[in-house]
Protein backbone atom coordinates (compact mmCIF):
# COMPACT_ATOMS: atom_id res chain seq x y z
CA UNK A 1 0.00 0.00 0.00
CA UNK A 2 1.66 3.52 -0.79
CA UNK A 3 1.02 6.07 1.75
CA UNK A 4 0.30 9.49 0.25
CA UNK A 5 1.97 12.14 2.18
CA UNK A 6 1.39 15.95 1.74
CA UNK A 7 4.18 18.26 3.15
CA UNK A 8 3.30 21.50 3.37
CA UNK A 9 5.39 24.74 3.15
CA UNK A 10 5.58 26.40 6.45
CA UNK A 11 5.42 30.14 6.09
CA UNK A 12 7.60 31.67 9.20
CA UNK A 13 9.18 34.48 10.60
CA UNK A 14 10.49 35.20 13.92
CA UNK A 15 6.54 35.57 15.31
CA UNK A 16 6.09 31.64 14.27
CA UNK A 17 4.75 29.62 11.70
CA UNK A 18 1.90 29.45 9.57
CA UNK A 19 0.00 26.91 6.90
CA UNK A 20 -1.93 27.35 3.98
CA UNK A 21 -4.26 24.61 2.75
CA UNK A 22 -5.75 26.04 -0.77
CA UNK A 23 -7.90 24.05 -2.95
CA UNK A 24 -6.30 23.38 -6.55
CA UNK A 25 -3.09 24.26 -5.27
CA UNK A 26 -1.47 21.65 -2.30
CA UNK A 27 -5.12 19.71 -1.54
CA UNK A 28 -5.94 17.26 -4.31
CA UNK A 29 -9.69 17.65 -3.91
CA UNK A 30 -12.26 20.07 -3.55
CA UNK A 31 -12.81 20.30 0.36
CA UNK A 32 -16.34 20.08 1.12
CA UNK A 33 -15.90 19.74 5.06
CA UNK A 34 -13.50 20.16 7.48
CA UNK A 35 -14.02 18.69 11.45
CA UNK A 36 -11.64 17.94 14.09
CA UNK A 37 -10.78 15.62 16.73
CA UNK A 38 -9.57 17.45 19.96
CA UNK A 39 -10.00 16.41 23.91
CA UNK A 40 -9.91 12.69 23.38
CA UNK A 41 -9.61 10.57 26.17
CA UNK A 42 -7.12 8.49 27.64
CA UNK A 43 -6.76 5.27 26.08
CA UNK A 44 -9.41 6.16 23.42
CA UNK A 45 -9.98 4.64 20.26
CA UNK A 46 -11.43 5.91 17.36
CA UNK A 47 -12.71 5.38 13.73
CA UNK A 48 -12.89 1.51 12.58
CA UNK A 49 -14.55 2.20 9.60
CA UNK A 50 -14.00 2.47 5.92
CA UNK A 51 -15.73 4.90 3.34
CA UNK A 52 -17.70 3.90 -0.06
CA UNK A 53 -17.08 7.11 -1.90
CA UNK A 54 -14.45 9.78 0.41
CA UNK A 55 -10.66 11.52 0.06
CA UNK A 56 -9.57 13.12 3.60
CA UNK A 57 -6.69 14.42 4.19
CA UNK A 58 -5.31 14.18 7.90
CA UNK A 59 -3.06 16.23 9.90
CA UNK A 60 -2.41 16.39 13.32
CA UNK A 61 -2.16 20.40 13.86
CA UNK A 62 -1.16 19.45 17.70
CA UNK A 63 0.07 16.59 19.31
CA UNK A 64 -0.04 13.41 18.41
CA UNK A 65 -1.89 10.31 17.02
CA UNK A 66 -1.56 6.77 15.82
CA UNK A 67 -3.52 6.66 12.22
CA UNK A 68 -3.79 3.02 11.05
CA UNK A 69 -4.53 2.98 7.44
CA UNK A 70 -5.60 -0.85 6.17
CA UNK A 71 -6.40 -1.78 2.42
CA UNK A 72 -7.68 -5.17 3.54
CA UNK A 73 -4.46 -6.95 2.69
CA UNK A 74 -1.91 -4.66 4.64
CA UNK A 75 -1.78 -2.47 7.66
CA UNK A 76 0.19 0.42 8.40
CA UNK A 77 0.42 2.91 11.31
CA UNK A 78 1.06 6.26 10.43
CA UNK A 79 2.40 8.44 13.48
CA UNK A 80 0.96 11.87 12.97
CA UNK A 81 2.60 14.52 15.06
CA UNK A 82 3.51 17.14 12.11
CA UNK A 83 1.21 20.08 11.46
CA UNK A 84 3.01 20.42 7.98
CA UNK A 85 2.57 16.71 6.75
CA UNK A 86 -1.07 15.19 6.00
CA UNK A 87 -2.11 11.71 5.21
CA UNK A 88 -4.32 11.65 1.97
CA UNK A 89 -6.89 8.75 3.04
CA UNK A 90 -9.00 7.84 -0.16
CA UNK A 91 -10.26 4.47 -1.79
CA UNK A 92 -11.80 1.65 0.35
CA UNK A 93 -9.22 1.91 3.16
CA UNK A 94 -10.11 1.08 6.61
CA UNK A 95 -9.24 2.98 9.34
CA UNK A 96 -8.74 3.44 13.44
CA UNK A 97 -6.73 5.84 15.25
CA UNK A 98 -5.28 5.76 18.77
CA UNK A 99 -2.60 6.47 21.14
CA UNK A 100 -3.81 9.97 20.97
CA UNK A 101 -1.70 12.98 23.25
CA UNK A 102 -3.71 14.41 25.55
CA UNK A 103 -3.26 18.03 23.11
CA UNK A 104 -3.71 16.08 19.95
CA UNK A 105 -5.93 17.83 17.63
CA UNK A 106 -6.22 16.03 14.78
CA UNK A 107 -7.75 18.18 11.50
CA UNK A 108 -9.38 16.27 8.99
CA UNK A 109 -10.85 17.83 5.48
CA UNK A 110 -13.03 15.87 3.03
CA UNK A 111 -14.26 16.02 -0.39
CA UNK A 112 -18.09 15.51 0.56
CA UNK A 113 -20.98 16.24 3.39
CA UNK A 114 -21.53 13.85 6.61
CA UNK A 115 -23.25 10.77 5.16
CA UNK A 116 -23.47 8.08 7.23
CA UNK A 117 -24.45 5.65 4.43
CA UNK A 118 -21.10 6.30 3.00
CA UNK A 119 -20.13 4.67 6.11
CA UNK A 120 -19.00 0.56 6.41
CA UNK A 121 -18.85 0.46 10.01
CA UNK A 122 -18.30 -3.62 9.86
CA UNK A 123 -15.03 -5.42 9.26
CA UNK A 124 -16.20 -8.11 7.51
CA UNK A 125 -18.13 -6.29 5.11
CA UNK A 126 -15.32 -4.03 4.41
CA UNK A 127 -13.00 -7.44 3.64
CA UNK A 128 -16.02 -8.45 1.17
CA UNK A 129 -15.74 -5.24 -0.31
CA UNK A 130 -12.50 -5.38 -1.11
CA UNK A 131 -12.10 -9.40 -2.03
CA UNK A 132 -15.28 -8.95 -4.39
CA UNK A 133 -12.69 -6.09 -6.57
P1 LIG B 1 -17.73 8.92 14.40
O1 LIG B 1 -17.94 8.51 12.98
O2 LIG B 1 -18.04 7.94 15.47
O3 LIG B 1 -16.24 9.43 14.59
P2 LIG B 1 -14.86 8.62 14.42
O4 LIG B 1 -14.97 7.82 13.18
O5 LIG B 1 -13.86 9.70 14.33
O6 LIG B 1 -14.63 7.80 15.62
O7 LIG B 1 -18.54 10.26 14.63
C1 LIG B 1 -18.91 10.72 15.91
C2 LIG B 1 -20.28 11.40 15.81
O8 LIG B 1 -20.20 12.59 15.06
C3 LIG B 1 -21.31 10.52 15.13
O9 LIG B 1 -22.53 10.72 15.82
C4 LIG B 1 -21.41 11.08 13.74
C5 LIG B 1 -21.07 12.56 13.94
N1 LIG B 1 -20.40 13.20 12.81
C6 LIG B 1 -21.03 14.23 12.14
O10 LIG B 1 -22.18 14.60 12.46
N2 LIG B 1 -20.37 14.86 11.13
C7 LIG B 1 -19.14 14.49 10.76
O11 LIG B 1 -18.56 15.11 9.84
C8 LIG B 1 -18.49 13.40 11.45
C9 LIG B 1 -17.10 12.96 11.05
C10 LIG B 1 -19.16 12.79 12.46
Amino acid sequence: MILNKIKFKTLGDERGSLVAIEQGYNIPFDIKRVYYIFDTKKGVERGFHAHHNLQQLVIAINGSCDFIVDDGRERKIVHLDNPNEGLLVNGIVWREMKSFSDDCVLLVLADDYYNESDYIRDYNEFKELINGK
